[in-house]
């Protein structure tokens, strides 16, 4: 069976289990009483490689952007070692375009917390940090609520349901830098630093928290986790597509009559999304263009929607990523040249300074953009840009870099007649000419 949908029927028919219809869920009775933490009690009955191996043969990839493996990435952490492991659920969810997290915090808390619990039962963690952004000031409250609850149930803590095994779990607020996304300035950040990333390797399962072997994943990529141990893996790796299966959280924003966050199994053709989950363009207006995936995502043009999916695979076909599965669609008003300005504010802005390409190569995007926004931009400046861009990509310690280069560089590739545009009619043109 195939459940992903392609037309409306199929679409009511997707039963979601990531944030179902319930919205008393994360009252503990309530979530206990509809067989919550069950999953942990079966995770608890297998042997830890055993729930690991259930992870990867569910082929669950990472929802925090870049799409890795889940189960091979619990499988880099040492098993016998006799200093900590730690466990880090990545909740910074700065990414502009983003805001699936936060439901889970909200609605689900304790799938999460069930989640995290299995994933340091399965690697032989005994404390686990969640990490969220400062700004989430009421989700960080709900979220503490559930975990003071879980603790009261004897769920998280010593001795967890009559075992062996015990976990802390300590929520850990972040002070609202995108950068303290980004997994190794996360642990920096954690640990009391400043959030600068860190050169990799070592990586984190080998040198990550305080020097002890460390994984960071994504709140949504852990609140899968009950649902492969409750259901199976054969059941989970048949939902979506083959290569990148199970439910997702999509953020639909921008220029649609219902914006939101929709839950679906992955690879439901992205002009369905826009159109019928989020209630289409208003004004019946065509499309201009869409980012995919947050911000960081390469910009797909409105006419070459067709046939793309939401879906790692079909996304890197058409020429950009999955990423956070954040969609922002823009009408065909939309200037776009602020639009890729305000981008370019916010990555120069968040740029850690770290690393010379990005801190210099963000400003001069920033710089090069505002001459297009002004009117005051010269022919050459479109492949000035496009230069700065490129020798950021890929000359960075973590992606910031590539994450503000990639949305310059496809706007360029997509869109250059609005760059040449702004020449023709630029103010310094006339002042010359
Ligand atoms: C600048 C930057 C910001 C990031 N922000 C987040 C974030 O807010 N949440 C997140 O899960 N991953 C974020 N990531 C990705 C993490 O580094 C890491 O890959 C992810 O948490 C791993 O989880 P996953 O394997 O479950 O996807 C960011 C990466 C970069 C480069």
């Amino acid at each position: 069976m195939n459940l992903r949908p392609s037309d409306t029927e199929q679409l009511n028919a997707w039963k979601r289990v990531i944030i179902p219809d319930d919205r008393d869920l994360y009252k503990i009775d309530h979530y206990l009483a509809h067989g919550g933490y069950k999953a942990l009690k079966k995770a608890l009955e297998m042997k830890p490689e055993e729930v690991i191996d259930e992870v990867k043969r569910s082929n669950l990839r990472g929802r925090g952007g870049a799409c890795f493996p889940t189960g091979l990435k619990w499988s880099f952490m040492p098993k016998n070692f006799d200093k900590p492991k730690y466990l880090c659920v990545n909740g910074d969810e700065s990414e502009p375009g983003t805001f699936k997290d936060r439901q889970i915090f909200e609605y689900n808390p304790h799938l999460l917390i069930e989640g995290t619990l299995i994933a340091c039962y399965a690697m032989g963690i005994t404390t686990a940090y969640i990490y969220i952004r400062g700004e989430y000031g009421k989700w960080i409250k709900m979220l503490q609520k559930a975990i003071d609850d879980a603790y009261a149930n004897g769920l998280v803590g010593e001795k967890i349901l009559g075992t062996e095994f015990s976990t802390q779990v300590y929520i850990h607020r972040g002070a609202g830098a995108y950068i303290c996304g980004e997994e190794s300035s996360l642990m920096n950040s954690i640990e009391g630093e400043r959030g600068y990333p860190r050169v990799k390797p070592p990586f984190p399962a080998q040198v990550g928290l305080w020097g002890c072997p460390t994984t960071i994943n994504n709140v949504e990529t852990i609140s899968n986790i009950p649902v492969i141990i409750s259901y199976g893996w054969e059941w989970y790796s048949k939902i979506g597509t083959a290569k990148h299966p199970g439910p997702i959280l999509v953020g639909v924003s921008g220029h649609v009559n219902n914006p939101g966050v929709f839950e679906m199994p992955t690879g439901e053709p992205l002009l369905e999304i826009i159109y019928k989950r989020a209630g289409g363009v208003p004004g019946d207006k065509g499309i201009k263009a869409v980012i995919p995936g947050g911000s960081s995502t390469m910009i797909l043009r409105g006419d070459q929607l067709e046939g793309i999916r939401m879906d790692a695979e079909s996304l890197k076909t058409a020429g950009s990523s999955v990423g956070t599965a954040g969609i922002i669609v823009m009408d065909e008003d939309t200037d776009l040249i602020q639009v890729i300005t305000r981008i370019a504010e916010f990555y120069y802005r968040e740029s850690c300074g770290q690393c010379t390409p990005c801190r210099e190569g963000t400003d001069w995007m920033f710089k090069i953009l505002k001459r297009f926004q002004r009117y005051e931009a010269k022919k050459e400046d479109i492949d000035l840009l496009l230069d700065v861009a490129n020798n950021i990509e890929g000359n960075t310690i973590c992606a910031l870099g590539d994450a503000a280069a990639w949305p310059v560089q496809s706007m360029i590739r997509n869109f250059r007649d609005e760059f040449e545009q702004r020449v023709q009619t630029s103010r310094f043109q006339e002042i010359v000419l």
